[in-house]
């Protein structure tokens, strides 16, 4: 696996979660209880952003519905997500901080709803 460096360690304080990318991966990055953490930035849920969310003593929060993840595993420990997000290893050396992605991490970290579209189905109009 190969780490990549991120960020520096005053990118990411206290309590903070901030959106890195290593590639096209986009990784949410916080920090609790001085240790940092790295996950797939998309809620198991319905895939709101984590970076807006808070690293919390419990574990990183989702601001859309309040599910709370265990850093080291990606469980959900509350509703409503109920699956786990994926969980990336980290290193932090000399006031930087790595993260290290693989193929089969960075699939599991992509947007579950990636195929879908928002857009709605053009409007064909009435026969008259
Ligand atoms: S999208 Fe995160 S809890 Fe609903």
């Amino acid at each position: 696996m190969e780490f990549h460096n991120v960020a520096r360690s005053g990118q990411i304080p206290e309590g903070v979660v901030r959106r890195m990318f290593v590639g096209d991966v986009e990784i949410a990055l916080s920090r609790s209880d001085g240790t940092v953490h790295a996950t797939s930035n998309y809620c198991s849920h319905l895939d709101c952003l984590l970076s807006s969310g808070k690293a919390t003593a419990e574990g990183l929060l989702c601001s859309c519905h309040g599910s709370v993840f265990d850093y080291e595993s990606g469980e959900p420990l509350c509703p409503p997500a109920t699956r786990p997000i994926t969980v990336f290893p980290v290193r932090e050396d000399d006031g930087q901080i790595w993260v290290g992605v693989d193929e089969e991490l960075a699939k599991a970290a992509m947007r579950r709803r990636a195929g879908r579209s928002r857009r709605r189905p053009a409007m064909t109009p009435p026969d008259q």
